[in-house]
């Protein structure tokens, strides 16, 4: 049946298979377009990059998909069944799981505790000894077993980031949207967490998708890139192909161009980070 994803599947957890699915779609705030009939893929167990000048989306595209907000146009389809602008806890248990752009932890609450909130919620059906497992699981891919009793709040910035990675992965997701998880990172730590997203991939079979500014990053990770710009895709394919494209470089270029502008007249310089505002961006 199509509309309807299942809150509990027959046999275990109710995810669906199959390919996530992007078509037409469309975001309007009031008068501001921030996406314009963008259309694309996401194949099981792949690797996508989205990326695209601050503003051009990627946040947007990342809310619509996973509930967070409908979309004023389009769909988004798991499979054969549309998931267009179904409830965000509805969208988790179906099997998608995302991060966020400002870290969202319960800061309060320990590593173990942030992941076994959705080890419980994916897995309503299991035992407390069963949400257990998957928890600990989740953390021992990111590297996070030995965290388990720190408070999430207390971690610096990049465990932070892979404890959210990690909270995403309790659900035994088909899909990871993943959102800037690489900002504030040095090279070693992004490599790091390079490898460990591959090893999620092969582990868990689900398919990522990787919003982050870091081209080099984007290059080394996804065997597929997608460009927003100002809300409409402009590219996609292989990352070195997508690199090469003339109205990449384009848009690219046109942002860096304006954010050496704005620092030069500005006094007060951002810091370049994006905790602030999490459904912002920031001029890199
Ligand atoms: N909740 C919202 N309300 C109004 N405008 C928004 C909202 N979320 C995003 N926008 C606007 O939509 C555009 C795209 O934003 P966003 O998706 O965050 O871009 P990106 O993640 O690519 O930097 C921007 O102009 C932004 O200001
Ligand atoms: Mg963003």
């Amino acid at each position: 049946m199509s509309g309807e994803p299942p809150d509990s599947g027959p046999s275990s957890s109710g995810k669906s298979g199959g390919v996530l699915s992007l078509r037409g779609l469309e975001k309007r705030f009031g008068g501001l377009v921030a996406l314009e009939g963008v259309s694309f893929d996401v194949r099981e167990a792949e690797i996508v990059g989205l990326i695209g000048p601050n503003g051009s989306g990627k946040t947007t595209l990342i809310n619509i998909v996973t509930g967070l907000f409908p979309p004023t146009r389009g769909t988004v389809r798991l499979g054969d069944i549309d998931i267009t602008g179904i409830q965000a806890a509805r969208v988790a248990r179906s099997g998608i799981g995302r991060t966020f752009q400002g870290i969202r932890l319960f800061n309060h609450l320990t590593v173990l505790q942030n992941v076994l909130v959705t080890a419980s919620v994916a897995g309503a059906h299991a035992s407390a000894a069963g949400w257990q497992e998957r928890a600990r699981s989740a953390l021992g891919k990111l590297g996070l077993g030995h965290l388990a009793y720190r408070f999430a709040g207390s971690l610096p910035y990049g465990d932070q980031r892979r404890c959210e990675i990690a909270r995403a992965l309790a659900l035994e997701p088909r899909y990871v949207l993943v959102d800037e998880p690489f900002a504030g990172m040095s090279a070693d730590e992004s490599d790091a967490l390079i490898a460990q997203l591959r090893q999620v991939r092969t582990t868990y079979e689900c398919g990522l998708l990787v919003v982050d500014h870091d081209l080099r990053v984007i290059h080394d990770l996804c065997e597929r890139v997608v460009v927003l710009n100002e809300g409409q895709k402009i590219a996609e394919g292989r990352p070195d192909d997508v690199y090469a494209d003339p109205s990449v470089i384009e848009a690219y270029v046109g942002e860096k161009a304006a954010a050496q502008f704005a620092s030069s007249t500005s006094k007060a310089p951002g810091d370049g980070h994006d905790g602030a505002n999490p459904e912002g961006g920031e001029i890199r």
